[in-house]
């Protein structure tokens, strides 16, 4: 049984990967500021024995005995890191960089939770990994997208010159409980929004295609990744490479809740990407993973989390 630190382990995904590692048999060490993320998303670990709660930034340096980290600490939706774009650039690259150093003086294997957002507006549908993407370095979300992609960077750096072994995952939209619903991620949005009778807002036209991942899909190939051989670095696509625009997203909520609620429409934000949909082919081959959820069936688990929140709430959320 190993020593595992999660930064970030307060959060949608990393709260769901501190459960796995506790279900896994591990110690694990929970490091989150809680920016953006919930003490309630794990507050049911708190007792057991083997999970321990570091509130802490990430971009303050720590040194600690562990065997493996997942570096996932990092504001993730548009509008939590855009509203401090120097702080989110400053977590994404000193964190990752912290988190290194400490890999490397513990000789431990080090996951990092990077994004499609390296691909930036893609040119080319669906993004390999070869793909070097189209990102505007010095538009509203290059806090975020050049932060993740100097975090990279660090990361082969740090392979290559000291020979610290790495795991980089890029992922795309993913969904399921425990995601904050007001951080304005579209599917929290549209079911937040279904589930108390308020109009769906769309971006845009609704044109715009996404594919999404349940958490569970997900965090399956965070630990695959983490447990592959030493060579295998990535970088990775983690996603679901079923494509929806987000019109048929909003269709399906509908659909389960039995809703005719309204869409309003609203302009579509600067660099939005049009398209996003992972080709998972070296995952595929490398993990011998694929996502197993399907749409309607990860919606529903996630609109009952919503539903149970709601009504915890007295109906407001
Ligand atoms: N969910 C997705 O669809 C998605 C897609 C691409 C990449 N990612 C990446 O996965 C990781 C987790 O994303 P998430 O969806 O769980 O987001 P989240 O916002 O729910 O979780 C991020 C966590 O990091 C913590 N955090 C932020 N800054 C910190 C700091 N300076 N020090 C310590 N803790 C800090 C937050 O409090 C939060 O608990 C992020 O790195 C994100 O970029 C997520």
């Amino acid at each position: 049984m190993k020593k595992v630190l999660v930064t970030g382990g307060g959060g949608f995904l990393g709260s769901h990967l501190c459960q796995r590692l506790i279900n896994d048999g591990h110690t694990v060490f929970c490091l989150d500021n809680f920016i953006t993320g919930s003490e309630a998303n794990i507050e049911h670990l708190a007792d057991d024995g083997r999970f321990h709660l570091l509130k802490q930034d990430v971009i303050d340096k720590i040194y600690m005995e562990v065997d493996e980290i997942y570096n996932l600490a990092c504001p993730a939706s548009p509008p939590h890191y855009q509203a401090d774009p120097v702080r989110t650039i400053k977590t994404s690259f000193l964190g990752a960089l912290n988190m290194l150093e400490l890999a490397k003086q513990v000789k431990g294997k080090i996951f990092h939770a990077s994004t499609s957002e390296v691909y930036g507006d893609p040119d080319v549908h669906p993004q390999p990994e070869s793909y070097w993407g189209h990102v505007n370095p010095i538009g509203i979300r290059a806090c975020y997208d050049e932060g993740k992609r100097g975090a990279e960077t660090l990361c082969f750096d740090f392979h290559r010159q000291y020979g610290v072994k790495i795991k980089v995952g890029r992922i795309f939209n993913t969904y399921g409980p425990n995601m904050d619903p007001h951080d304005g991620r579209v599917v929290s949005n549209f079911i937040v929004q279904a589930l108390s009778g308020q109009a769906l807002t769309v971006y845009g036209n609704g044109g715009q295609t996404r594919s999404f991942c349940y958490c569970d899909d997900l965090i399956e190939a965070f630990v695959r990744m983490m447990n592959s051989p030493d060579d295998i670095t990535g970088p990775f696509n983690l996603g679901n490479p079923e494509e929806f625009t987000i019109l048929e997203l909003a269709e399906r909520i509908r659909g389960i809740l039995g809703s005719n609620c309204s869409i309003v429409f609203k302009p579509l934000p600067q660099d939005d990407p049009r398209q996003r949909r992972p080709d998972i082919s070296l995952a595929s081959e490398h993990l011998g993973w694929r996502p197993q959820v399907r749409l309607e069936e990860g919606l529903k688990m996630t609109i009952e989390y919503f539903d149970r929140l709601l009504s915890k709430q007295g109906g407001n959320i």
